[in-house]
């Protein structure tokens, strides 16, 4: 049901998560549990693709944890139950971010179904992205974290792929990023929230910048649009003279 209603309110796409790993969301059996139980998992899928047309992905990890890991199986299911793309996390659940991301697997992922695979791990920067294309023969390549306060990465990762590479942002596109993403929070959640939320936001988006320890301080204190933008103003302007990519 909740698929028909989002492809008849517009979706492009639909994405089954079999890959997430919060505690509250697979202690109901969905998530990453869905990786213990495919017969259910193949059900849902057999059920969403009946009422749907638009493209349909699912999102794996390799397993639940490392005597579990199904990813080569579960892979030929969702092919076989007329997924368009399957995306998969090189981790096992029970892995967290403590481990590498297994490319090996999610190559051999790739060489063993058809549909395209887009492959999600560890693609932290443009050069890793490269090595990952290289490396696996994927379809495609997801980015997690290296996108966090740094959503200028998929410009430098289509530059890189043309073979050209380019310059970290400027501070005053950083600001004018900043702004824009301030403002769509706070559209989407309201100021109080909005504000809240974009704290986290921040704290990437000044990643090794010089002087953030005074930053992090102060913007707890921020509680409303204008004041995180005047303090993100002011503190670029102290650090300007201490950027060399401005
Ligand atoms: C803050 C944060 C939020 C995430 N939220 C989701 C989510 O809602 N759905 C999802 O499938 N994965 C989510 N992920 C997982 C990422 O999509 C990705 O699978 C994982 O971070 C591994 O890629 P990376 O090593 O490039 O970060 C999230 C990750 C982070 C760090």
């Amino acid at each position: 049901m909740a698929a028909k209603i989002l492809a008849e309110r517009g979706a492009d796409v639909l994405n089954i998560n079999m890959g997430c790993p919060v505690r509250k969301v697979v202690q109901g059996g969905a998530g990453a549990a869905l990786l213990k139980d495919l017969p259910l998992a193949r059900q849902i899928l057999q059920a969403v693709r009946r009422v749907i047309s638009i493209p349909l992905t699912v999102k794996i990890r390799l397993g639940w944890d490392e005597k579990n890991k199904n990813y080569l199986e579960v892979a030929q299911m969702v092919e076989e139950e007329g997924a368009d793309c399957l995306i998969i996390h090189g981790r096992t659940r029970s892995q967290g971010y403590n481990v590498k991301a297994d490319w090996g697997a999610i190559g051999e992922t790739q060489s063993r179904v058809k549909i395209p695979v887009i492959g999600n791990g560890d693609l932290l920067t443009p050069q890793a992205v490269m090595s990952f294309f290289k490396e696996t023969k994927c379809a495609g390549a997801m980015i997690g974290r290296g996108a966090l306060g740094n959503p200028w990465i998929f410009k430098k990762i289509l530059a890189l792929e043309k073979g050209k590479e380019s310059a970290d942002s400027s501070l005053p596109e950083r600001e004018r990023i900043i702004e824009r993403h301030l403002q769509m929070l706070v559209d989407l959640r309201g100021e109080i929230h909005g504000v809240k939320e974009f704290r986290k936001h921040l704290i990437w988006y000044t990643r090794g910048l010089p002087g953030k320890k005074s930053l992090r301080g102060e913007l707890a204190k921020w509680q409303t649009r204008a004041e995180v933008l005047a303090g993100v103003d002011a503190y670029f302007k102290k650090i300007s003279h201490l950027i060399l990519f401005t």
